[in-house]
């Protein structure tokens, strides 16, 4: 009896004892990532959409301050010298056409991104890739040792291929597991859009 006793109460301690320990390693890991450079670079057009209407401010563009906001990190957005049509079906058409050529077009002003260590870049799904200037982004930089972290929102298509595209445009980083989030979600359920992004970055060792 006596026997069984210590067994048990050694057991309980070793239990408690490795609780602790794997409970301080998490806070170590969330310390970490938290303690790296970040930068929250998106693509995110305003105007009108097709799901949610006429909008001041576009849903990649909500999601990426919720990542800024969760992660400490730096926000820039990559935009178009030339912005997209205002009108829905314009824009579809110019994309398209963007995207066929693999058209590179100028965006504003640039960021280091050689100075971060984890960027998490962010886009509207636009038919079935990034939009273009995302490309134009990219290939100003130099992406050896990064972490890049994509995420997007979709109307439906989800992040489609473009973790794969973005493993072969960032050469040298390691990309880790995206998040697509519908815009809608983004634009009119903010806070199950927090949510999301919450548990994504938990599972990051956020
Ligand atoms: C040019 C264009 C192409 C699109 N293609 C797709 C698509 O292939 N799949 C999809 O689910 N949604 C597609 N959408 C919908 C957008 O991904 C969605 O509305 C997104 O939330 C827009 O983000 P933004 O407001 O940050 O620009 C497309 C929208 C546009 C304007």
């Amino acid at each position: 009896m006596k026997q069984i006793t210590v067994t048990a109460i050694i057991t309980l301690l070793f239990a408690a004892f490795s609780f602790a320990a794997s409970a301080q390693t998490n806070q170590r890991k969330e310390q970490n990532m938290k303690a790296k450079k970040t930068l929250v670079a998106f693509f995110s057009r305003a105007g009108e959409n097709y799901a949610v209407g006429h909008i001041e401010k576009g849903n990649t563009h909500i999601l990426a301050e919720m990542i800024a906001a969760e992660t400490d990190g730096e926000l820039f957005h990559i935009e178009p010298v030339t912005p997209y049509p205002d009108d829905y079906t314009e824009c579809t058409e110019v994309a398209k056409r963007e995207l066929n050529v693999k058209a590179r077009p100028a965006i504003k002003g640039d960021i280091k991104v050689e100075d971060y260590d984890i960027i998490f870049i962010g886009y509207p799904n636009w038919w079935g890739d990034m939009p273009m200037p995302v490309y134009t982004f990219i290939e100003k930089h130099s992406w050896h040792g990064k972490t890049v972290i994509p995420f997007c929102t979709h109307e439906g298509s989800g992040l489609s291929g473009t973790e794969n595209k973005l493993k072969a445009a960032c050469q040298g980083a390691i990309v880790l597991k995206g998040l697509a989030v519908r815009g809608a979600t983004a634009q009119n359920a903010q806070a199950q859009a927090k949510e999301s992004v919450k548990n994504w970055l938990s599972k990051l060792q956020y």
